[in-house]
């Protein structure tokens, strides 16, 4: 048998995606979806897909899934995402990613899937009565297999899912280490993509912002729909009255305000939040106003690509055929290196 080809990597690879549980939101954008569209404008190969394979662990109507797949993929060029110069693709159309989770689960240990925070809090969270499924188990296996897959060095990411990270590396280490395919490094070890942690808080005061938790701002809301949603917001309970002081730290809206808002606005509301020189409404309004700005031209292009289903077909087959290009040169690798034949 020759002995295995490690292919080189040309240039830096960032690999990420969001699950397709409904239309892309303000917290997805903000965490994870603006920094895909920064890299697809830098020198590195982009990797971007729906993790339709992990929206199955939570599905509740495949129906949704199947529609929602074509409406994130325009969120996605809405937001930036040029498919001319970023692969874009449904997780489920790279076969070989699926294979090479299970190539990578034997040196995947149960307990560390058990100790991911994020299946903690599934487990918390889930139907009463209802078991927990296998794929909720092992759907950081599967996520180590996305990034792996195309042996990516950045994943642009929340910070909800670091410990997810975290995990694909020691993964990967471990790999290295035990079957040194074509040579020690083969993987390189994933990194979150900002040094900065990005956390979206919910409008609710909970920690995250998320479709499940219901306390989002979607990207296509009306300035009237969002202001609907953002003046009942929680806010810090210090400020019971308009004359209390507040701390902007402990609460979510100035977190957004860090997100969206320019430097100096940033500063007068946190001055004024502490001196009680602005009410919570007038935080609000300013903080309307700045994602109002932001999100304008993406619900322009948006609009402008309603419908689309056509451009979406032609994007998820092109990202498809080059992604499972990528991933069949790793897959093939691996096998190699544990001793599969490919007959
Ligand atoms: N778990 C991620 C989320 O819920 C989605 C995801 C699946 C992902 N596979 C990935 C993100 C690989 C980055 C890399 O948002
Ligand atoms: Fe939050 Fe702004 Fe109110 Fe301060 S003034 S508590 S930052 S909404």
């Amino acid at each position: 048998m020759s002995p295995p080809v490690t292919p080189a990597i040309p240039r830096e690879r960032v690999v990420s995606g969001i699950r397709a549980t409904g239309r892309m939101h303000l917290g997805n954008y903000l965490g994870a979806v603006r920094t895909f569209a920064e890299f697809s404008q830098r020198d590195v190969d982009c990797y971007f897909f729906v993790a339709d394979l992990h929206t199955l662990t939570t599905l509740k109507d495949p129906a949704l899934l199947r529609a929602q797949l074509p409406e994130i993929v325009l969120d996605y060029m809405a937001a930036g995402i040029d498919p001319a110069r970023a692969t874009v693709f449904a997780q489920s159309s790279v076969p070989e990613t699926s294979e090479l989770a299970w190539l990578l689960s034997s040196v995947t240990y149960v307990g560390e899937l058990e100790r991911i925070p994020n299946f903690k809090e599934r487990e918390k969270h889930r139907v009463e009565g209802e078991p927990i499924n296998v794929g909720l188990l092992n759907y950081p296996l599967l996520m180590a297999a996305d990034i792996l897959g195309p042996r990516a060095h950045w994943v642009p990411v929340g910070e909800d899912q670091y410990p997810h990270i975290e995990l694909v590396r020691d993964i990967a280490r471990r790999f290295n280490r035990k079957f040194a395919p074509g040579g020690a490094g083969f993987f390189p070890e994933p990194q979150p993509a900002s040094k900065e942690p990005v956390r979206v808080p919910g409008l609710d005061g909970s920690g995250k912002m998320g479709k499940s938790q219901g306390n989002t701002l979607a990207m296509s809301d009306t300035d009237d729909e969002r202001w609907a949603k953002l003046a009942p917001a929680v806010t810090d309970p210090a400020r019971r009255t308009r004359t209390d002081p507040g701390t902007p730290e402990r609460c979510g809206v100035y977190a957004i305000h860090q997100l969206v808002s320019t430097p100096d606005v940033v500063g007068e509301v946190a001055e004024g939040c502490r001196t009680a020189g602005i009410s919570c409404i007038d935080c609000k309004m300013q903080l309307h106003h700045g994602i109002g700005a932001l999100l304008q031209p993406i619900q322009l292009r948006r609009r402008e690509l309603a419908g689309r289903t056509d451009l979406v077909r032609d994007v998820l087959a092109d990202g498809a055929k080059h992604a499972r290009k990528i991933v069949t040169e790793t897959r093939d690798v691996v096998q190699d290196a544990v001793g599969i034949v490919r007959y």
